[in-house]
């Protein structure tokens, strides 16, 4: 099974994008994942193509139609052929990303992910809730601040996605010991020349000591992640401990 994302958008000319370079670029030429970005204007129902329409209620901005937007996921559902993708909504509103929720989204829907892009001020929340009931679309946050739309969380999901994919990560121990080291920030890396500007590489990444280099960076890792982000820092102590 190949694993596709399908993106619903205004916006299609936005893909591939980056994702047509480097690692997902080459899975994508070689066909070990697949993209297809269909333009939600094309479910448009009267001769306008509207999509959007002013918020009940009041207030600034427009808000994608329930209709439109709908019968855009029915299309894009029907086109994995009774096979079961994710179905994410990217919006701030949404559970914040993780990557142990991108290796869920893999894990569990192997046959890829539907991801609707909403842009002004939003979807109409009945298209939303009838998803999410029925289908068990997800919200799905990138963090705490404001995107001008969904197209380009919708790019960060499909690129976390892809590079877990069997292929395309060529030497899968670096997909390892990204897991192992999943709880903590990463620690320093170098290369040559040993003295760059009077920094020194430090000795023991030279000493060809495995163990001890072992040892170092993962006492680097703990220490970054306890001046960086104290949450983290937390949760892999008490982590740990029990
Ligand atoms: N759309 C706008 N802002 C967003 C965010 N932070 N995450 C996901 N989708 C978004």
């Amino acid at each position: 099974m190949i694993w596709r994302a399908t993106v619903l958008t205004l916006f299609p000319e936005m893909f591939p994008g980056p994702l047509g370079h480097s690692l997902a670029g080459r899975g994508l030429s070689q066909n070990i994942w697949q993209l297809n970005a269909v333009n939600i204007r094309d479910f448009a129902l009267d001769k306008h193509k509207t999509v959007d329409d002013t918020c009940f209620g009041g207030g600034a901005g427009m808000v994608l139609k329930p209709d439109v937007v709908h019968a855009a996921l029915q299309a894009g559902l029907e086109s994995y052929q009774g096979a079961q993708p994710s179905i994410l909504y990217m919006t701030p509103r949404g559970v914040p990303l993780t990557q142990n929720k991108v290796h869920s989204l893999v894990d569990t829907n192997p046959a890829g992910s539907i991801i609707l892009c909403g842009r002004y001020e939003g979807v109409d929340d009945r298209v939303i809730h009838h998803w999410r009931e029925h289908h068990g679309l997800q919200e799905v946050s990138l963090g705490d601040y404001i995107l001008s739309g969904g197209e380009m969380a919708a790019l960060t999901v499909i690129d976390a996605c892809v590079r877990l994919l069997p292929g395309i990560v060529n030497t899968q121990e670096s997909l390892e010991s990204e897991s192992f080291e999943l709880d903590l920030l990463e620690f320093p890396h170098y290369t040559k020349p040993q003295n760059w500007q009077n920094q020194i590489v430090p000795e023991i990444l030279l000493s060809g000591d495995h163990k001890k280099i072992a040892a170092w960076r993962h006492n680097q890792a703990e220490q970054i992640t306890k001046e960086r982000r104290p949450d983290l820092w937390q949760a892999y102590l008490n982590k740990k401990h029990c």
